[in-house]
């Protein structure tokens, strides 16, 4: 049925049909039919979606030239921007994986997947590349086939991604880890208590320390390394 042309038919579709679109003309039919018949099977986009490229096997580079680098290009939203070595240092910390996870749901002003819904994994873990390797990131691009493990990180990744920016300096009033009087007094509650806090949020203790996909489990392990550091357990 459908032969190895198809796909260079399909790519050649794309490019053709919106410009035969825009020039105010309509596909003829024939050509309607066969996209039809070929979008199931190549997964092209045909008349109709927007002249982006395709989804499915873009490069790092392609998806922040046509979507992320809107937001991340100048720092738009408050988004780290691309080179910019303070603001993603913290993040980078976390690694590839809880990263790639975080860009996929979303995180605050930054929309799932940047927006571009149709985005695989490994796409988003490219253009996360990309923009960390200009940013003071050292990552290996991932390949198709790479697993992109979730959870895999450290009570200590944790807490220096998302716990220390507080807890180191006080900001906020947040207890300081050098504060052992401080901390020997909360951990009295116990662990378990001190974890329901926190899933909560507590004050100007955001929920879950502001890291939404952290899970109660690791959640309780990075109090304990954090009462540990202290030495109030
Ligand atoms: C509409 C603007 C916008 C677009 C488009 C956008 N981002 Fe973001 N991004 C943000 C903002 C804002 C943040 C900071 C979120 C925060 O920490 O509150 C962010 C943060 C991130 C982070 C850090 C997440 C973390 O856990 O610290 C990564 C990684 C990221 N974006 C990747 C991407 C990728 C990949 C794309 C393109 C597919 C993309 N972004 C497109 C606005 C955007
Ligand atoms: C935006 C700043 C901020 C961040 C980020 C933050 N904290 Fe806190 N944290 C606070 C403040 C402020 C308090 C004190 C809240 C109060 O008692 O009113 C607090 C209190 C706590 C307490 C004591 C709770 C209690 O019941 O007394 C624990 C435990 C804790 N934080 C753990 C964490 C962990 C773990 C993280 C990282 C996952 C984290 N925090 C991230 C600001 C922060």
């Amino acid at each position: 049925m459908l032969s190895k042309n198809s796909l260079a038919l399909a790519s050649a579709l794309t490019i053709t049909m919106p410009v035969a679109l825009a020039m105010g003309g309509s596909p003829a039919p024939d050509d309607a039919a066969v996209a039809a018949r070929i979008q199931p099977v190549a997964h092209v986009e045909v008349a109709g979606a927007a002249t982006k490229v395709a989804g499915g096997n873009r490069s790092g580079e392609e998806m922040v030239k046509t979507i992320c680098g809107a937001c991340h290009g100048i720092g738009a939203a408050g988004s780290p921007k691309i080179g910019d070595k303070a603001a993603w240092a913290p993040r980078i910390g976390v690694g590839l994986d809880v990263l790639t996870k975080s860009a996929t749901v979303g995180k605050n002003a930054m929309p799932p997947k940047g927006g571009a819904a149709d985005a695989t994994e490994l796409e988003i873990a490219r253009a996360i590349v990309f923009m960390t390797n200009q940013s003071g990131a050292n990552f290996k691009e991932p390949t198709a086939g790479t697993k992109i493990a979730s959870n895999d990180r450290s009570p200590e990744q944790i807490a220096q991604s998302a716990c220390l920016k507080c807890h180191e300096t006080g900001e906020k009033g947040a207890p300081k880890l050098s504060d052992k009087a401080a901390w020997t007094q909360r951990a009295s509650k116990g662990l378990d208590a001190l974890t329901k806090t926190v899933i909560r949020g507590h004050g100007n203790m955001p929920a879950r320390g502001g890291l939404a996909d952290l899970t109660d489990s690791e959640l309780k392990a990075t109090i304990a390394y954090l009462l540990k550091r202290v030495g109030a357990n």
